[in-house]
């Protein structure tokens, strides 16, 4: 699905060099919520950006979906970018468009628009719960407003792909919380893969299957997030035998 050979990229020549990612091999499978953890300066965002070429790589090679977009032209990368969407920590809105123009921008930005396109778009904001501030401008919206309208331009070009750049890190707790439950429930709904940047690991023991964690432009770890899931009861008992017992915890067979 996406997949990394030895990429590195390196910014800047001379004494300015900084080498932002040392080379890094990485798959991340179809459907699959890969965590991007690190500190700051980490390479975090430019791992992040590298998967829709917004960065070139300076060395390696990148596949999406089994292409590789590594040496493509901006005009070729334009069909690979329709089956990425991507949204930042800053919301990146138009400020003088209202919530419904924003989402429409982007269907005709990854040339998509038909004569359905404001009905998709109308169809993302739903989908988001601002059926009722298609009309808003960002400055009429709350934080977490903006993130929404954000996703649903993203959601409208129906992406295989969605890149999150610390999405949550500008919101409130609870403001976070519902963000993520959306996310967590159109991933699920569409299959989609998530890759999320962050530097808050309750985001991505909340989100992930897997978390990366990257130091100084390295990959040094691969943590997988997913809680054991027992389906049966004797193997839900077993697992919250472990977790210690409470008051609640349920007894398979009674009367064995
Ligand atoms: N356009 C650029 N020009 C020069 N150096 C850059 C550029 N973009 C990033 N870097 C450098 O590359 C390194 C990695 O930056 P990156 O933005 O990927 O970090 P990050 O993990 O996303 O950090 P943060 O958590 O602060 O967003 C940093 O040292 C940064 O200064
Ligand atoms: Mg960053």
């Amino acid at each position: 699905m996406i997949e990394l050979k030895q990429v590195s990229k390196t910014f800047g020549y001379g004494e300015k060099k900084v080498q932002a990612l040392h080379p890094i091999d990485l798959t991340i499978k179809q459907g699959e919520v890969v965590g991007l953890l690190g500190f700051s300066g980490a390479g975090k965002s430019t791992l992040l950006r590298l998967i829709n070429r917004l960065e070139v790589p300076s060395g390696g090679r990148i596949l999406v979906e089994g292409k590789d977009i590594t040496d493509l032209s901006e005009s070729n990368l334009r069909l690979v970018r329709q089956r990425i969407g991507m949204i930042f920590q800053q919301f990146n809105l138009l400020s003088n468009r209202t919530a419904l123009e924003n989402v429409l921008f982007g269907i005709q930005v990854s040339g998509r628009a038909g004569a359905d396109a404001t009905d998709k778009a109308l169809k993302a904001l739903h989908l988001v719960g601002l059926a009722d501030k298609t009309q808003a401008y960002p400055s009429q919206l709350s934080g977490g407003q903006k993130q929404r309208v954000a996703i649903a331009r993203a959601l409208a070009m129906e992406p295989g792909i969605l890149l999150c750049d610390e999405a949550t890190s500008a919101l409130d707790p609870h403001t976070a919380l519902s963000i993520l439950r959306l996310l967590k429930s159109l991933q699920r709904e569409r299959g989609m893969t998530l890759v999320v940047v962050t530097h808050d690991i309750k985001v991505a023991s909340y989100l992930c299957d897997r978390a990366i964690v990257l130091e100084k432009g390295h990959v040094v770890d691969n943590i997988d997030m997913r809680m054991p899931q027992p389906v049966s009861l004797l193997g839900k008992f077993f697992f919250e035998t472990a977790k210690g017992w409470t008051d609640e915890t349920v007894l398979p067979q009674e009367d064995a």
